[in-house]
């Protein structure tokens, strides 16, 4: 129903109003228990799934399956109890900055095809106090939020690791795990931040705080699709040095190719593209795998790019990713994506005889 009927008719409008409304009515379900198991309604065979067998912890961290909602989705921490409870296992708010920004002109969020998109929104945020405030709803909850801390463009590059310094202080106390996010397409100058030297100093300003303020969390860098081995190589060489957890591969590509198979007139478009396209999707699943046989499997991997459906969760799983993300698929598939997945993936375990999600981590990653 949901991609025959509602689908091609979002496709036809504003995407990132209906990206708004769609994030405000998760927002509106979370007032009350009753609300949330109406929600709940929207999910996959109607009920929030969970299995032990899908277990899995980062840094200390549980999350009761392996899939996360990616940063962008809710870049402002109001809709973290909606999308658990259509189950998701935790959610990536952000990407957060330290002062207010609007972002780019609009329209600036495009449907390239079913299930592909192309944005360069250009970090908007409300930023760090406005999420601060926001979050504050669910410190209660056990749900695992992720800070996904990005920089204002008009903050200079040697200025860089106090911005992230700064957000990471105000929301310390929310956060399950950080993500130093240098790798959006749309500000520019800011995946030169992905270099050794400019990227060690903010991972050691993140660090900094986080020990002052009382101990590490689990932090990542994300990283982008288009970074050449040897640049992955760097970067793996910098979490390792610094006592980081790992790495989230990969965020939106700039790549003319991909973007010219949706029409030509998208070629020299400004902006990434995410979402359900196989040229994309391969691109990101090798750099997770790249990863984690660079490592042996000593560094955790998020990975984000293209996940679906049960397969492509898989793909990245078997690459060496320990979590998963999903974007732009939650629009092309809807509130039924995260059980079909998880589900999936259970049915998946016990026709293969596999007792623990974990055991798959890495099992492709030759
Ligand atoms: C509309 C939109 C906004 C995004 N904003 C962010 C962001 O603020 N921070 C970030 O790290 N990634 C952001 N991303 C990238 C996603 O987290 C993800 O890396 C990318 O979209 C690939 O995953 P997907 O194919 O599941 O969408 C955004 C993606 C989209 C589509």
């Amino acid at each position: 129903m949901y991609k025959e009927v509602i689908s091609p008719i979002l496709d036809k409008l504003d995407s990132e109003t209906w990206h708004r409304r769609a994030r405000e009515a998760l927002h509106w379900t979370e007032i009350s228990p009753l609300s949330l198991k109406i929600l709940e309604q929207f999910t996959y065979r109607r009920k929030r799934f969970t299995d032990e067998r899908l277990k899995v912890c980062l840094g200390g961290v549980e999350f009761d399956n392996p899939l996360v909602v990616g940063g962008g989705w809710d870049k402002v921490g109001r809709a973290v109890k909606g999308l658990w409870q259509l189950g998701f296992a935790g959610v990536e708010v952000g990407s957060i900055l330290v002062y207010p920004q609007p972002g780019n002109p609009k329209p600036r969020q495009f449907m390239l095809g079913s299930g592909v998109s192309l944005n360069r929104l250009g970090f908007n945020s409300p930023g760090v106090e406005v999420v601060a405030r926001n979050l504050r709803t669910y410190r209660n909850s056990s749900i695992p939020i992720g800070i996904s801390i990005g920089k204002n463009k008009d903050v200079e590059a040697e200025d860089a690791p106090e911005a992230h310094a700064i957000v990471a202080k105000k929301l310390y106390h929310d956060a399950a795990y950080f993500v130093i996010n240098v790798s959006s397409p749309n500000t520019p100058g800011l995946r030169e931040l992905q270099d050794k030297g400019p990227l060690t100093d903010i991972v050691q300003a993140v660090n900094q705080v986080m020990g002052e303020m009382g101990g590490r969390k689990p932090l990542f860098v994300k990283i982008a699709p288009e970074l050449t081995n040897e640049a992955v190589n760097d970067v793996i060489k910098v979490v390792m040095d610094n006592g980081l957890i790992g790495i989230i591969a990969a965020n939106t590509t700039v790549s003319p190719e991909l973007k010219a198979k949706y029409g030509e007139r998208w070629r020299d478009e400004a902006g990434g593209l995410s979402g359900d396209d196989e040229d994309f999707r391969r691109m990101t699943t090798e750099k997770v795998a790249h990863i984690y046989r660079e490592t042996n499997g000593k560094v955790e991997i998020i990975g984000v790019g293209g996940v679906k459906d049960t397969a492509t969760a898989l793909g990245k799983i078997k690459a060496g990713a320990r979590i998963v993300q999903a974007v732009t698929g939650i629009r092309g598939e809807g509130t039924t994506l995260p059980g079909r997945i998880t589900r999936g993936l259970v049915k998946l375990m016990e026709q293969e005889g596999i007792k623990n999600i974990n055991e798959l981590v890495g099992s492709e990653a030759s």
